[in-house]
């Protein structure tokens, strides 16, 4: 048994102070250290700095680290610019992007506290490193594919990919999971084969929807920037899919649909109603032209992510917080500091459902400390504070064991 002592911590009744938790693997009391250390004699105790803040370790529910090569290559500005640029730079990007590499975004997101990602695989090249790293992992096998004609062998690697992410499970913190890539790559009787795959084994499912207006456009008249990219690529001058029957397809599963940038209010409504959820990735959007999330209208929950290196410059999860204090600028900033920091900790462990993102007894041990650099003068300010000041966090605790 050890247990963790420090300023505040935060629970999902908001922070407390002059507290500490006892745990093994998971949390198993919260009270004064006289009571803990009553009630466990032998257990070790963790002080922490003084102005420590103690919150369950965050969650990214949506990262591309095979696309961790890119700095300068891809143009950012506009989506479908952006989708050329990724076309003429992918094979270098991914050769350039090593287990090393990759290894050190994975150390990158932990050192900003990040104990749990969700890792989305093109080609299962980040496996072995998901295997390896401290996080738990919830691994995105993607499927992808519009054509008919190549639909099955892609559907085919798909599983094959799948397959390995399952035999990891035992011997790692890696859940298998399915990701479609959009409405517009992937055709609909792959994408209904894999949902029901999904449903039957329960595993967690994602998909980017309606991200660009140029996505709109071809999903609702066969028109705009997408349709010279498929008469270009594809020869084809028709969408496989709308967005209707798209959202249809996953009526009976939730799923976690990223990005929503161009969804209208009938559409969220309709998510919202379906028990789906959002990740929001603040500085992608931006980067790429594709519109502000409207997240003050939102009705269902939502994380925020940071997506991968290809539309982003970190995957610290502190800079993407910072990103959505300053995106979403008409929101008073207090109540939009204390939101985001439910987002990526209790939102995000529900939508991925795994058992953490809050310090409550019986949740997984995963812990991040972040150590405010003077004692805050108002407690409600907590939260704005962490955002604001910190861009690496002191300790880290994954299933009990320290990390950072
Ligand atoms: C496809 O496989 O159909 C596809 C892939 C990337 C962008 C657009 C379409
Ligand atoms: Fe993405």
């Amino acid at each position: 048994m050890k247990i963790l002592v420090s300023d505040y911590i935060y629970t999902p009744n908001g922070f407390i102070s002059n507290q500490a938790i006892a745990f093994t693997e998971t949390i198993k009391n919260i009270g004064t250290l006289e009571k803990l250390r009553h009630k466990y004699p032998d257990a070790t105790i963790i002080k922490t700095e003084k102005n420590s803040v103690l919150y369950p370790g965050f969650i990214n529910t949506h990262v591309h680290l095979e696309f961790s090569a890119n700095k300068t290559s891809l143009r950012y500005g506009s989506f479908m610019p952006w989708l050329y640029s990724v076309i003429e730079h992918r094979d270098d990007l991914i050769k350039d992007c090593d287990n090393a590499m990759m290894e050190n975004q994975c150390k990158e997101m932990l050192h900003s506290g990040i104990t749990t990602f969700g890792a989305i695989s093109s080609f299962g090249n980040e496996l072995q490193v998901c295997e390896k790293t401290p996080q738990r992992v919830v691994f995105f096998n993607e499927l992808i594919g519009s054509n008919a004609a190549y639909a099955d062998m892609l559907y085919g690697d798909f599983l094959e990919r799948l397959k390995a992410s399952q035999s990891c499970e035992e011997s790692s913190r890696i859940t298998p999971a399915i990701a479609i890539h959009s409405p517009y790559s992937v055709h609909p009787i792959i994408l209904q084969k894999a949902v029901t795959i999904a449903k039957q084994n329960e595993l967690p499912l994602s998909t980017h929807f309606l991200e660009s207006k140029a996505e709109r456009e071809w999903l609702e008249s066969d028109s705009g920037e997408f349709r010279e990219f498929f008469e270009k690529y594809f020869n084809t001058s028709t969408p496989v899919t709308n967005i209707e029957e798209f959202m249809h397809a996953f009526d009976t599963y939730p799923t976690h649909f990223t990005h929503c940038t161009q969804a209208n209010k009938k559409e969220l409504d309709y998510l919202a109603n379906k028990g789906h959820s959002i990740a929001h990735c603040p500085r992608s959007n931006r980067y790429l032209g594709c519109r502000r999330l409207k997240i003050e209208e939102l009705n269902l929950p939502f994380s925020v992510a940071t997506d991968g290196l290809s539309s982003n410059d970190s995957l610290n999860i502190f800079d993407e917080l910072r990103a959505a204090l300053m995106l979403h600028n008409d929101i008073p900033i207090q109540e939009l500091a204390t939101r985001l920091l439910q987002t990526v900790t209790e939102n995000a462990a529900d939508i991925l459902h795994l058992n953490c993102g809050k310090i409550a007894v019986n949740k997984l041990a995963d812990f991040t400390i972040v150590t405010l650099p003077e004692t805050p003068k108002r407690e409600e300010e907590i939260a704005l504070w962490t955002i604001l000041h910190t861009k690496k966090v002191s300790q880290v605790y994954i299933q009990g064991e320290k990390y950072v």
